[in-house]
């Protein structure tokens, strides 16, 4: 028989644990912008602050662009129209699933298939191969880029390992691969990151936009910085204003418990990305199963019988969690008969831990990044948010929200947290007319 009362007890527990408290947000805002300096004047930090050679659109930018998306375990190529009145549309689209030995496997794999899939993208589409096409890349890890058009990849992130890829420029294997598959004619015009495309595709449409985030599978953001101020690059001073990629997925002054000490320990990346593992949707699910397994363990849940549903790693995913929360039975699904009500309970209990402390860090991290840009909060600020954790979760929305609430009363309403679908297609398009009339 199963005791309830230490079920609560664990469950009460959990939550401390999982906890981030108003002091623990002002501390991660004092840490962030410490992190942020040290990361712009080029010095050690867990921020890599990566000038992106783009500034922000005027939402005048004109015509028909392909578009290259490449972050997740989807890659997509699209044809993005822009009618110079700050509204995209996507005019085609082609999402092809990367096979997980791509990911993990050689560098001219990967390459490989991406060309392949433009060129099915063509043939689908019919589009002329006689004539030059300018085409955007998003390319959704962190990247030092030397110009608009090129960059090296740092380090993978999000459990790609394909290798023979860090430390080389990402422009440049996939011209080669274009060349390998006879598609020369297609000239990759700018890189970018998804966070970028997020924030331009956001200020296209609303010039107040200053922040671009992703909340999906991995989590990052952008923003607007003065070039004066990426001390680490005084050259570009003369751009006067350069998008930031912070790369807060590495983030890691941060209050860690026993879950994520286990999970970072086991993971592709250990001692990398701890924001990212602590708050993105790719391994919000792994937790709450580690979670499930040491309560189990403790004969707090399925009378303390072992599932094999939970017992491989990354068996539960943030969508199940998601879909748990919504009210839907994922049981079955998972191939687990008769879970009992109070488990069912206890499970959803966790999510709901997990995904709480996921959204008050993120919200703590936006706190972050927006006074960092305007330390009283006296002007109004768009952030334009993508990723299916901030558009799906139940809930998390508003956990930001209340988190912004406790920082910052009533001026937290000055912070509009704002869902852009789709800014790593539509934005990268859109740099890549922004790239075509740059100072940088
Ligand atoms: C990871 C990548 C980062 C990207 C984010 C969201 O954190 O390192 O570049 O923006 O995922 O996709």
């Amino acid at each position: 028989m199963k005791d309830l009362r230490n079920a609560d007890r664990f469950l009460s527990h959990l939550e401390s644990l999982f906890s981030v408290t108003f002091e623990d947000a002002r501390a991660i805002i004092g840490h962030f912008h410490q992190e942020m300096r040290y990361g712009l004047a080029g010095e050690e930090s867990s921020l890599k602050m990566l000038p992106s050679f783009v500034g922000r659109p005027q939402g005048t930018e004109k015509g028909q662009f392909l578009a290259l998306d490449l972050g997740g375990t989807n890659f997509r190529v699209l044809a993005v129209a822009l009618d110079g009145k700050g509204h995209a549309a996507i005019v085609a689209v082609c999402k092809v699933a990367i096979p997980q030995e791509l990911m993990q496997g050689a560098c001219d794999g990967l390459f490989d298939f991406i060309a392949d899939s433009i060129q099915a993208f063509f043939r689908e589409h019919r589009l002329s191969q006689q004539q030059a096409y300018a085409l955007a890349f998003t390319f959704s890890f962190p990247v030092e880029q030397s110009s608009i058009a090129s960059g090296k990849l740092i380090e993978w992130t999000k459990g790609f390992t394909a290798s023979g890829v860090e430390g080389r420029d990402v422009v440049a294997l996939l011209s080669e691969a274009l060349k390998r598959r006879e598609l020369g004619f297609i000239r990759v015009a700018a890189l970018a990151n998804d966070t970028v495309g997020t924030l331009v595709a956001g200020s296209y449409a609303e010039p107040s936009c200053d922040m671009g985030v992703i909340l999906g599978t991995g989590t990052n953001a952008c923003y607007p910085e003065k070039a004066a101020r990426i001390r680490k690059r005084p050259e570009l001073e003369a751009c006067g204003e350069m998008i930031v990629n912070t790369e807060w997925g590495n983030f890691d002054k941060l209050k860690t418990n026993v879950y994520d000490r286990l999970l970072d320990g086991a993971s592709r990346n250990a001692g990398r990305q701890r924001l990212e593992k602590m708050v993105s949707g790719m391994y919000l699910g792994e937790i709450a199963r580690r979670v499930i397994v040491e309560m189990t363990g403790q004969g707090l849940l399925f009378e303390g019988k072992g599932q094999a549903a939970f017992a491989g790693e990354y068996a539960l995913t943030a969508e199940h969690l998601s879909m748990l929360s919504g009210g839907s039975d994922i049981f079955a699904g998972l191939g687990l008969a008769d879970v009992s009500a109070a488990d069912g309970q206890a499970i959803r209990e966790i999510g709901r831990i997990v995904s709480t402390r996921s959204a008050r860090i993120a919200g703590a991290a936006i706190a972050a990044v927006v006074t960092w840009m305007d330390a009283h909060l006296e002007a109004g600020h768009t952030v334009a948010i993508d990723g299916s954790l901030f558009e799906k979760y139940p809930g998390y929305q508003d956990a930001m929200r209340l988190l912004l609430q406790d920082l910052f009363g009533n001026r937290a309403a000055r912070i509009k947290l704002e869902l852009v679908r789709d800014g790593s297609g539509i934005g990268s398009a859109i740099i890549g007319a922004v790239a075509a009339s740059s100072r940088c």
